[in-house]
């Protein structure tokens, strides 16, 4: 079943003598459950690509759909309300509010609805990404890998169907890079959550189920491994 679909995608940055053009037209389908890497030279278009699937920038030409929603079409609000509920974004510096707890910063896409939280999935996603005694922490108190953890929890706390993390992993030792991986694996089977990452590390690509290899805004390899 598809979950994600890109049609034509192209994105061009600035004007006139000024423009770049990052994404040269993007065709793709992400089917649910697929952990998929997003691999490419820096500045081929892989951050831009990955903001246009979540909803943080506009494609300039081309169709998006994710699930049932047509995401090129919709407006601010719908924009902010799809990134809050309907995907998990997670970053390389992690994103944090650094004057909240760690508890609060997991909770806030929760907070901003006014919703209370399913303490129960709240327990289990804490202890399974290690930081239930980090709660009352504020996040510089915490290492980086840490950080990436609280990030993880907090994309994971309206369980969304889709999770887009950029460079999740660019930030951190081996060690903590390759236990950032195993617990997105894990929420990709548990959850059956579909997964796209950017990484530059060859050796992180290759714990995904497919390889999609970015080249001056478009993609020029794409290799199912299992
Ligand atoms: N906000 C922006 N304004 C102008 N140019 C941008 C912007 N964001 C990215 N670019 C340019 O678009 C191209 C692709 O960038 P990006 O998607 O960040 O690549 P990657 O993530 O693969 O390193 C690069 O040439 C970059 O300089
Ligand atoms: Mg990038």
């Amino acid at each position: 079943m598809e979950i994600l679909k890109c049609e034509g995608i192209k994105k061009v940055y600035g004007s006139g003598a000024n423009q770049v053009k990052a994404l040269d037209g993007i065709d793709l389908v992400v089917n649910k459950g697929e952990f998929v890497a997003i691999i490419g030279a820096s500045g081929s278009g892989k951050s831009t690509l990955l903001h246009i699937l979540g909803n943080v920038d506009k494609p300039t030409e081309g169709k998006v759909v994710v699930g049932e929603t047509d995401i090129s079409a919709s407006n601010k609000t719908q924009a902010a309300l799809f990134r809050r509920r309907k995907v998990g974004l997670i970053y390389q510096f992690y994103n944090l509010i650094p004057t909240l707890t760690v508890r609060k910063n997991i909770l806030m896409p929760l907070l901003l609805d006014k919703k209370k939280p399913n303490q129960e999935f709240f327990d289990q996603i804490v202890k399974s990404l290690g930081i239930a005694d980090k709660l009352e922490s504020l996040p510089n108190q915490l290492s980086g890998g840490q950080q990436q953890r609280a990030a993880i929890a907090r994309s994971l706390i309206y369980r969304p169907a889709l999770l887009l993390a950029d460079e999740p992993t660019g930030n951190l030792d081996q060690k903590n890079s390759k236990e950032i991986i195993d617990m997105l694996k894990l929420s990709n089977h548990n959850l059956e959550q579909t997964i796209v990452f950017i990484t530059h590390d060859e050796k992180i690509a290759l714990e995904a189920d497919r390889i999609i290899t970015i080249a001056d805004g478009r993609i020029i390899n794409d290799e199912r491994r299992r």
